[in-house]
């Protein structure tokens, strides 16, 4: 009937529903506890923040060991195609909170010390807004879209079940409708290094997860960038991974075909790229359909197949062959 969340520190302790679901928590109570280098509700954050959906539809989903029934194959192809090459320039694309990237990076900094590693997503902040007048706050995605309003005991967001919570539904509803002059107003005057409009105050949320903020943090080799996987990337790489994002249920063919001709363009001739899609097992783990490519002055190569493979290899083909 009506979904609580959670919208205070001292609400992380009791994060479950009384029927035993995952509460939602408000965007700034789980950046600010989880990036505290306490830990305290390391697992918590790290299970709410998997849950977040951006407003294009893409939720933020990883989760450790996600890639490990493919990772040591994955690794011995890199080794034997790249092995020559004195430095590897490696980019990670649409990495969420960084996870599977920290992890990434581990076992090709073996395999190649001298590797330089990005570390991407388009959706890296989250901007937490309170408008004059309002009691509720809006959070806000890279876009400047909301993905949450919270309020009191309520966090709300456009995904609620109508069916299951339609307290919840009506209200996100209402209050969009209520702030959304507001909101439109203040996406009119304001971007990301602008001073903040009058009548508005906005905190600004870095959404990389504290092992990812560590390495960057520890590692000049390591950097995070904001980056469209729609847009050209910065400059040529040796190997461009980009996992559970360039998917059939996330967009049309043709943004499909666009975003992997962007690729193709910044991927080094005999560069490789890994692409796929994770899928729960049902009795926990996760299996990996993905697909090794070689980029051939004429087009792909697919050198490997893991699990059925990529379900877009074939829109690979089209985009490597067109560029
Ligand atoms: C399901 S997560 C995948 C995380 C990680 N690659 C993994 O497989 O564990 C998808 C990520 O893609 C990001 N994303 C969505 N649209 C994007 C875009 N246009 N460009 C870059 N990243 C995007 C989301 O913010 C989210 O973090």
């Amino acid at each position: 009937m009506i979904r609580l969340g959670v919208t205070c520190r001292e609400g992380l302790s009791r994060p479950k529903t009384l029927i035993g679901l995952q509460k939602d928590i408000a965007a700034s109570v789980l950046m600010a506890a989880w990036q505290d280098p306490s830990g305290t509700y390391d697992d918590v954050c790290r299970q709410a923040f998997h849950r977040l959906k951006m407003s294009n539809g893409v939720v933020k989903t990883s989760a450790p060991g996600r890639f490990d029934d493919v990772d040591d194959k994955l690794l011995n192809i890199i080794d034997k195609e790249l092995r020559g090459l004195c430095s590897l320039a490696v980019h990670d694309l649409g990495v969420s909170d960084g996870t599977t990237a920290v992890e990434w990076f581990g076992r090709l900094d073996t395999l190649a010390p001298e590797i330089v590693f990005t570390l991407s997503d388009y959706y890296d902040r989250c901007y937490v807004v309170q408008c004059e007048g309002s009691r509720w706050t809006a959070v806000l995605d890279a876009e400047l879209l909301p993905m949450q309003f919270f309020r009191g005991p309520l966090v709300l967001t456009p995904h609620q079940s109508a069916l299951y919570y339609p307290v919840n539904w009506v209200t996100w509803r209402l209050v969009a409708r209520l702030l959304s002059p507001a909101l439109q107003r203040l996406r009119r005057q304001w971007g990301p290094g602008l001073p903040v409009p009058r009548g508005f105050a906005v905190d600004d949320y870095l959404l990389l997860g504290p092992e990812a903020l560590k390495l960057v943090a520890d590692n000049e080799r390591v950097r995070f960038v904001r980056h469209d996987v729609m847009k050209p990337l910065d400059r040529e790489y040796s190997l461009i991974r980009v996992m559970n994002l360039l998917n059939l249920g996330y967009f049309p063919s043709e943004r499909l075909l666009g975003a992997l001709q962007m690729i193709r363009n910044s991927l080094a001739d005999g560069g490789l790229l890994i692409i796929g899609r994770s899928m729960a097992r049902p009795n926990g783990g996760w299996t990996t359909a993905c697909s090794v490519f070689k980029a051939t002055t004429t087009g792909a190569e697919e050198l490997a197949s893991f699990n059925g493979g990529s379900e877009v290899s074939e829109f690979v083909r089209r985009a490597f062959q067109s560029t």
